[in-house]
């Protein structure tokens, strides 16, 4: 059976932009492609590269739990899981390493930039976190990943690594390609509209989190920061607040830019945003709905001992072959 792999990192609440680049993507791949299965988790592992309070961790580990199954994903043909609850996980990030190159490493962009952010003690796991990600998908062979546009070169490392252990072992993996959204690939922050909406902007102004209630999501977006201009027109490059604005709409409703645009030709900045606001809320009233179910049930915890079984097995299988075509062991 072939293969979609993706994964979420548990470091926040949350938020509209990686709700539109990934899980509502997946929702959507799991009609474009019934017949794949769905390796989707949380990926705690990625998350404790820089120091975490342990119980606000575990807290928004179940929140995104819940929020995955929350989204609309259909059960059927799908693992959810904890990363870390498959050791194959780490184990495989450790046997990647060895087909990896340190340049390779440095050149990745968001290592850069959040080595940069911080002032000392970068642990070394933040430098070797794409070969984490690499041995996460490769694990499974996956046909595709489905990722916002920021993964896209942790992707690129992936297939390169796929590529040279097929090189010197022979066939082994399959190399996996990406799947960007054409629409909410990079959602951007509402107050600076040229940086990408994060989890882990300081600014909470700068997002809006999936659980958000009606007042603050309308609250967020009538003070997006938007341009003087009062035209409704995307530019990214000269008006990136309204085009954040429109991308956001246009991921929601399904519409092009072209059509957007000529139904609020005629509007103010004022009432596109109050528009915008009534599509953001009317999609997140059904997932808060179902969320405050699931949290308070059984069913998340069921869901995932399931997805981990089916995981585990798959997982510990491509280790232990890889373990021995690389003459580890007792094993002729
Ligand atoms: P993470 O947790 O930062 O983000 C999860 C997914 O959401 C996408 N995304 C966005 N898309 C559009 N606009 C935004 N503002 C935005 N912010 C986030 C990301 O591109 C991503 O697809 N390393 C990964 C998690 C991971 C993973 C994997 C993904 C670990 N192992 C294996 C795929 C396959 C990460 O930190 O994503």
């Amino acid at each position: 059976m072939k293969h979609i792999v993706s994964g979420i990192q548990p470091t926040g609440s949350l938020n509209i932009g990686t709700y539109l680049g990934s899980i509502r993507n997946f929702v959507k791949l799991q009609e474009s492609y019934p017949e794949h299965h769905f390796f989707l988790f949380i990926a705690d592992l990625h998350a404790i590269t820089i120091p975490r309070d342990r119980q606000a961790l575990r807290r928004t580990i179940k929140e995104l739990g819940a929020l995955y199954l929350a989204c609309g994903l259909k059960k059927e043909k799908l693992s959810l899981f904890i990363q870390s609850e498959i050791p194959a996980h780490s184990q495989m990030a450790y046997l990647l390493q060895c087909f990896t190159y340190i340049g390779e490493l440095e050149r990745m962009t968001q290592y850069k930039e959040k080595a940069q952010k911080q002032v000392s003690g970068v642990a070394s796991s933040l430098f070797t976190y794409p070969v984490l990600m690499a041995g996460d998908i490769l694990l499974y062979d996956a046909e595709y990943v489905p990722v916002g546009e920021d993964q896209k070169q942790h992707l690129e490392l992936t297939r390169d690594i796929a590529m040279r252990v097929n090189q010197r072992i022979g066939e082994f993996f399959t190399v996996p390609k990406p799947l960007i959204p054409k629409v909410g690939a990079r959602i951007m922050s509402l107050i600076e509209p040229d940086k990408k909406m994060s989890k882990s902007d300081d600014y909470i102004k700068s997002r809006i989190l999936l659980l958000d209630d009606e007042v603050i999501i309308r609250k967020r977006i009538m003070s997006a920061v938007t341009d003087s201009d009062q035209s409704i027109k995307y530019d990214k490059v000269n008006k990136p607040g309204i085009s954040n604005l429109i991308t956001i709409y246009g991921a929601i409703t399904n519409e092009s830019i072209e059509v957007i645009e000529a139904r609020f030709k005629n509007e103010s900045y004022q009432s596109f945003k109050k528009a915008v606001a009534d599509v953001v809320v009317e999609e997140l009233k059904p997932i808060q709905a179902r969320y405050k179910e699931i949290i308070n049930s059984n069913e998340l915890d069921a869901f995932l001992d399931e997805g981990r079984l089916y995981a585990e097995k798959i997982a510990m299988k491509k280790v232990a072959k890889l373990n021995h075509k690389l003459g580890l062991g007792r094993k002729q």
